[in-house]
């Protein structure tokens, strides 16, 4: 029998799960005639997941992002039984060869044993990919199943910044089966790109904007997850076995965060555009200040439309080194002019 996984599955940080409620009751409260919903920096497409009933539009600038949201998202027909066939074998996999992985990540995230399996399963569906054997959709069932088994039992806490030394790694990778929506918009798009250049093609009712607040790259906190998603089998180097991650770098982790937030705001084609930034501007320690200044955030959304603000309490993520309290994701809702 196999298992079974939904969307929020999986841990990343600054996933909106939680505030699903919450920005469904802004959205209806406040917005008329809602049929299509643009989630730009979708991350695991949760939010998209709260409009499968509207036309969606989801974009990541990790691939690894991507081949979710292609997987939960994708108006694209796919063979269930086909994928099952192919999930059971790889659950089956019982060997240890010498591939990528278990060559540069052995006894790191992951035992030996299972790194090699990680290499046989995502070599295996680039192979049947590449051969015509599988569409995109399946492809991406089949590497979000992957990440997202990775993702159950690496020995971190989280992302993969590090990995803990004495850990106990797992002894078994096993893949599942997504919950697929039954239903989904036949016009559901995917994309992978900068979210300031996809803004200049696309067109939604609503726009939802949920950039990272801090210096804290997603490339870097999940660069184990993106390799194998690219799976361009890149050298890897340092304690945590990075690799190169240049082409990747968000905008929004830099100083220059505001005059990108400004450019992507003027670009936006939207009658709503509903942003989430967190209020850590002052507290916590440097690496979590929030990279956009709430003065700036107000100044060019009212340039856009009319402003109103939503804020809900949450617990930070707090990585022990600094103790933040009071804090608030906001919810910045702009009605176009
Ligand atoms: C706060 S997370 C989004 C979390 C998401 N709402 C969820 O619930 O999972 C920010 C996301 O933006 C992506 N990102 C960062 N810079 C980007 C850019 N310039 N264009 C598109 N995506 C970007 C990151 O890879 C990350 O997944």
């Amino acid at each position: 029998m196999l298992s079974t996984f939904n969307i929020s599955s999986r841990r990343y940080l600054g996933n909106k799960t939680k505030l699903l409620p919450f920005i469904k009751e802004i959205v209806e409260k406040n917005c008329t005639n809602i049929t299509s919903v643009a989630d730009i920096f979708a991350g695991t497409g949760a939010v998209a997941s709260a409009f499968t009933n509207k036309k969606i539009i989801t974009n990541d600038i990790l691939q690894s992002n991507y081949l979710c949201n292609i997987a939960w998202f994708s108006p694209q027909k796919y063979n269930k039984v086909l994928i099952e066939k192919l999930l059971r074998e790889y659950n089956a996999y019982d060997k240890t060869e010498i591939n990528y992985m278990s060559a540069n990540f052995s006894n790191t995230y992951f035992k030996e044993k299972i790194c090699s399996k990680i290499g046989f399963i995502r070599e295996d569906i680039e192979n049947l990919r590449n051969n015509s054997k599988i569409n995109q959709k399946e492809k991406a069932i089949l590497v979000a199943s992957l990440i997202y088994a990775m993702d159950r039992i690496a020995t971190t806490c989280g992302h993969y910044d590090a990995y803990r030394k004495n850990g106990k790694l797992a002894d078994t990778l096993t893949l599942a089966m997504p919950l697929l929506y039954e239903k989904i918009n036949t016009e559901n798009r995917c994309f992978n790109k900068d979210a300031n250049e996809l803004v200049k093609e696309i067109e939604a009712d609503l726009v939802y904007i949920d950039p990272p607040y801090n210096s804290r790259q997603y490339c870097d906190a999940y660069h184990l997850l993106e390799n194998v998603a690219v799976w361009k089998k890149q050298a890897v180097y340092g304690i945590a076995r990075k690799m190169n991650r240049d082409n990747i770098k968000s905008e929004y982790c830099k100083h220059n965060a505001g005059e990108v937030f400004a450019d992507l705001i003027r670009n936006i084609k939207a009658r709503y555009i509903l942003l989430s930034y967190n209020n850590m501007a002052i507290k916590g320690n440097a690496r979590s200040n929030a990279r956009i200044s709430d003065e700036t955030i107000m100044r060019v959304l009212e340039q856009k439309g009319q402003v109103k603000v939503f804020s809900q309490e949450y617990k930070a993520f707090n990585t022990g080194k600094s103790s933040i309290q009071n804090n608030a994701e906001r919810l910045f809702l702009c009605k176009v002019r």
